[in-house]
């Protein structure tokens, strides 16, 4: 049985494409998008291909040509028959699945009625909808014992479900994506295990000039109140990331540590504030006040309750708390 030429190419075509983008997609995006000169490659694959078809075509076309009236007669007779035949399994199953009689048998099924001439056929029921029907019965019971007797999950909870994948990835790609931190969005570490590691990490890179206790040496103290170049984790990160004053000593550590790495040193140099190592370095710089904590202060809404405290605390903090009530 031959196929139409053209119908060979597009099957060929089809296949080529899927299989490239089988192997080579990896994500969700498809290779063709990622990689656009595998369309050039599939090109002329398919031209190598229709090239192909056009030789076989004309060595066909010659080998006719040459043949004598006897065997042409024949040959053409073979191709005629080959012809009916194509497709002829799905003419086939195309018939049985309708289910009718031939015109020739029908007169079995007539049924014996005749309103004005107008007679009917007893046909039975298309095989194609009985066993459709059949599958909707099948559905139907299975659909009622999972749903209805073993309760599985319905849309909502599916939706549910979803969202609560989701958002453990989310979790988890945060937890990886940690190198994505930068001054902007750096936030003080309080688990143990990244203080732990921001430890570890002063001890190899930061007790030569700090000391391990951030008493201060050649660099200053860490552990007091007063900061050079600002306290708090966003000064700190960046004063870490990207030096002190020139000539100082202090380098930048951002090509040294990753992001990550500098969020955990910073972090441990944080928690070691208020410590008051032995030896500690006399302060230098300035008392530095977090202007953000005063920031957050000041956005809590206050109902009646928190004024009365408010008031009552207003000699200490009178400034501020004006501020806030205002
Ligand atoms: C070679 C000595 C040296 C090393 C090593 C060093 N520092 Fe410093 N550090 C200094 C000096 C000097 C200063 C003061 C910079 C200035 O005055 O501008 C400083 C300043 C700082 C400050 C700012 C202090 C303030 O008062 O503002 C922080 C925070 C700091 N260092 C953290 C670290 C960390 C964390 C490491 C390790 C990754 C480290 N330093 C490694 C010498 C060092």
């Amino acid at each position: 049985m031959r196929t139409a030429a053209f119908i060979r190419i597009l099957v060929f075509a089809g296949f080529g494409y899927l299989f490239l983008d089988w192997i080579g997609t990896t994500g969700e995006v498809s290779i063709f998008k990622e990689q656009p000169w595998l369309w050039a490659i599939l090109g002329v694959v398919i031209l190598i291909y229709v090239a192909g078809e056009i030789c076989i075509e004309a060595l066909r076309s010659v080998l006719y040509k040459t043949m004598n009236p006897e065997a042409r007669a024949k040959y053409d007779l073979e191709a005629a028959a080959a012809k009916e035949n194509q497709f002829s399994w799905v003419k086939k199953t195309y018939k049985k699945l309708l289910g009718s009689k031939p015109i020739q048998e029908e007169g079995e099924i007539v049924l014996d009625h005749n309103y004005d001439g107008i007679r009917e056929l007893d046909n039975k029921l298309p095989p194609w909808w009985v066993y459709g029907f059949y599958a909707t019965i099948i559905f139907a019971v299975v659909y009622l014992a999972r749903y209805h007797i073993f309760d599985g999950v319905d849309q909502h909870q599916e939706y549910e479900i979803a969202i609560a994948e989701a958002k453990l990835q989310v979790e988890e790609y945060k937890r990886t994506a940690k190198d994505l931190v930068d001054v902007n969005t750096v936030e003080l570490l309080t688990e143990a295990n990244d203080l732990k590691a921001g430890e570890a990490i002063f001890s190899g890179n930061c007790a030569a000039c700090h000391k391990m206790t951030g008493a201060g040496g050649i660099g200053p103290n860490l552990t007091d109140d007063y900061w050079i170049l600002g306290g708090g984790i966003k000064n700190v990160f960046n004063t870490i990331s990207e030096g002190g004053r020139a000539g100082k000593g202090m380098v930048a550590w951002k090509s040294d540590l990753k992001p990550s790495e500098m969020a955990q040193v910073a972090s441990y140099v944080l928690s070691l504030h208020g410590t008051n190592p032995a030896d500690a370095k006399d302060p230098e710089g300035e008392i530095w006040v977090d202007e953000n904590a005063a920031v957050e202060e000041a956005n809590v809404t206050i109902d009646s309750t928190m004024v009365e405290v408010i008031i009552e605390d207003q000699p200490v903090t009178g400034d501020v708390v004006n501020d806030s009530i205002q």
